[in-house]
């Protein structure tokens, strides 16, 4: 392995095998600044305890203009809509206000008033599926699964769903660039005529609730609505494709994992699906800060104005806070593990995520529950800083 202090840390070796290149840079250099594949730079915090600070500590902010002096934060530019406008991309006091609306409108009760939605769409998608060939999970079952659920979830009517799964798609692929930001457009432009839509003839979905909720007089705006719908399509999808991707992987790899879980009660799925998320980090490294002041991490110095990357998948498997972090164990105490973040920002759709996911390993356990690898594992990751998944994952559900 190259000098890993120093040298790069997305190399080939990366790809193989993540979470041991990561162990070595957290040794070797547990705050370092790192080169991007896409030739951008960045710190990289490797450490369980300093990326939890990180993502808690008010020094670290979402918006660059927040590490400027005051009289010049008016005059740079910010972030164009609708990104300007999403809640993950802002520091208190936007955050706080649109953190509040939405959490109004996305409840405990609108998400699990989801299941039996979730549990016909899982079962639908499998039975698309030929049961006795060679199918791609992640093709035909952990992508559309979550995009159908943000589609009921917003709103979405059923005739605009394929025209919203093909832009969505195009903005998770690996697209040409100009693809992606016509996708994002179109997006946006469907999104904000939508929400037009249900201002005329409201409905029970969450669009719906978003225009609905106010704060002392305080409501979303369309764009805010737009953008707020935006951001639960870009954060809910991939990352919870990635999760089931990854946890039916393990599976595969470990049949008497899969039949354990065949057989486990509600209670014992839930609690491997929590090691699911620490030991796989369906988020890498995403979310990213910049440092308002000099911040001193034990001597190496982030100046201020400089992007961090909290690596999740390296702080869930920090030996200081996991023991024997690289082994899946389901069932043991994955108490503060980081798959979700933390602080301000702490996703706001776990809840949403851990349902989809006890949802798609259940449907799909009970009715294959001897499904076996369709080619010799393992399979290749896809070349992504942001997830640890998979680019395919061929299986055969009923062998
Ligand atoms: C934020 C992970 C699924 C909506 C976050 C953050 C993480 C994360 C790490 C914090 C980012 C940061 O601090 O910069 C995940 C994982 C998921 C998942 C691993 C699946 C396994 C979802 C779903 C939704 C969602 C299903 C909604 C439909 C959000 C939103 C934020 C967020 C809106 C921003 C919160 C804020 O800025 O206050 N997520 N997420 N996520 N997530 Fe998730």
């Amino acid at each position: 392995m190259t000098d890993l202090a120093t040298g790069p840390v997305f190399t080939d070796d990366y790809w193989r095998d993540p979470f041991a290149v990561l162990a070595e840079v957290r040794e070797q250099a547990p705050v370092r600044e790192v080169e991007l594949p896409d030739g951008g730079s960045t710190w990289l915090v490797t450490r369980y305890a300093d990326a939890r600070s990180v993502m808690a500590d008010p020094r670290f902010v979402k918006d660059f203009r927040n590490t400027l002096p005051p009289e010049q934060r008016e005059h740079a530019p910010g972030i164009p809509s609708p990104g300007g406008e999403m809640m993950l991309l802002n520091d208190p006091p936007v955050h706080t206000r649109l953190r509040k609306l939405v959490v109004k409108a996305f409840t405990v009760r609108r998400v699990a008033a989801l299941r039996p939605r979730v549990e016909a769409m899982a079962a639908a998608l499998l039975s698309a599926l030929p049961a006795d060939a060679t199918v791609d999970m992640v093709a035909g079952y952990a992508v559309p699964l979550p995009t159908a659920v943000i589609c009921e979830l917003l709103g979405v009517p059923v005739d605009d769903r394929d025209a919203f799964g093909a832009w969505s798609t195009t903005l998770i692929d690996e697209t040409p660039e100009p693809d992606k930001m016509q996708a994002n457009a179109s997006l946006a432009a469907y999104l904000s005529e939508l929400v037009e839509r249900k201002r005329a003839e409201p409905d029970e979905a969450l669009i719906s609730a978003l225009i609905e909720v106010s704060e002392a007089d305080e409501r979303l705006s369309t764009e805010e609505i737009v953008a707020m719908a935006m951001l639960l399509l870009i954060a809910g999808h991939e990352t919870t494709a990635t999760l089931i991707t990854t946890s039916v992987e393990a599976m595969l790899r470990d049949p008497g994992l899969r039949d354990r879980l065949a057989a486990a009660d509600p209670d014992e799925l839930r609690a491997a699906i929590e090691e699911f998320l620490r030991w796989g980090a369906p988020i890498a490294q995403a979310p990213v800060r910049f440092a308002a002041e000099d911040v001193d991490f034990d001597g190496v110095v982030v100046p201020r104005g400089a992007m961090l990357m909290v690596s999740l998948a390296a702080a869930n498997h920090d030996p200081a806070r996991f023991e024997r972090p690289d082994d899946l164990e389901p069932g043991r105490d994955t108490t503060g593990h980081l798959a979700f973040g933390h602080g301000l920002h702490f996703c706001l759709g776990a809840s949403l995520a851990r349902l989809e996911a006890e949802v798609a390993l259940r449907t799909l356990l009970d009715r294959f529950p001897a499904f076996a690898p369709g080619v010799t594992l393992p399979v290749e990751r896809r070349r992504s800083v942001l997830v640890n998944a998979w680019q395919h994952l061929p299986v055969v559900l009923d062998p």
